[in-house]
């Protein structure tokens, strides 16, 4: 049994102070009825003060980060080294997000190295993989996700295989409200996992997490969840608004 897996990407948003105040809010109406796996990852600079909340609330909820570099330390300036995160308590990192590849030109091979240095480190990543709605148009999007999946996974052993969460995020419903389709989105779930079981063997994939990612909102959590492969949710926007994110929550 996967044990649901939600978890909040707040992006380059709200400053720590902002933060705490979020986390008040979220306290003071938390519920978790469906006993999933939740994880807050806020910008580096929010990261120190979200645990230290989480904390003395008592929460559980689990810290994550959006990024990392995949060095532990030296002249890399304006880089955070898996150390860092590790020393703030944070046991997962977001690695690969679509923005990640679009704008700062992170590649598969990247992501890879920085895959085997979170392992290395002690930290559980969220792999994001998606296609552009080119490359959905054109038809070749389980074609392109398996082989970002594929390239991102390179030489992982299978200790840390189910250790990974896989979030599948097409970059056309990030961000721009259009949610994909319960079929659509399911149905890549399912060829990552196949995937999966190619490369791992069918125990491990059956026991990776495949979070959905773009545009979930309370409004369409619940049907995406009843999907046989879809095992959480990478929320952008709607985990900013702490009676959204709990809404989704608590599906
Ligand atoms: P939105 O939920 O804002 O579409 O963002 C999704 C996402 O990119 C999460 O990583």
């Amino acid at each position: 049994m996967r044990v649901p897996f939600i978890a909040g990407n707040w992006k380059m948003n709200l400053t720590h102070l902002e933060a705490i105040a979020f986390l008040e809010q979220f306290h003071a109406k938390f519920e978790n009825k469906n006993e999933c796996e939740i994880a807050i990852c806020p910008p580096f600079t929010a990261l120190r003060s979200v645990k230290t909340v989480l904390d003395e609330q008592n929460m559980d909820v689990a810290l994550g980060a959006q990024n990392m570099f995949y060095e532990q330390s030296g002249a890399y300036t304006g880089e955070v080294s898996p150390l860092m995160l590790k020393a703030l308590e944070a046991e997962y990192v977001i690695l690969g997000h679509s923005e990640r590849r679009e704008v700062f030109k992170e590649t598969n091979q990247m992501v890879n190295q920085k895959i085997k240095s979170a392992f290395t480190n002690g930290l559980k990543p969220i792999l994001c993989i998606g296609e552009t709605l080119d490359i959905r148009e054109s038809g070749k999007e389980e074609d392109f996700v398996l082989g970002q999946l594929e390239q991102c996974l390179e030489g992982l052993e299978i200790k840390d295989m189910v250790q990974i969460t896989v979030a599948y995020e097409p970059i056309w419903a990030i961000g721009t409200g259009k949610t994909a389709t319960v079929e659509d989105a399911n149905g890549m779930c399912r060829a990552i996992r196949d995937k999966l079981s190619q490369l791992y063997g069918s125990e491990t994939a059956d026991a990776v997490r495949i979070q959905y990612g773009g545009s979930v909102k309370p409004g369409n959590i619940s049907e995406l969840m009843a999907a046989s492969d879809i095992d959480g949710a990478l929320v952008g926007g709607a985990s900013l608004k702490a009676e959204d994110f709990l809404a989704i929550v608590n599906y």
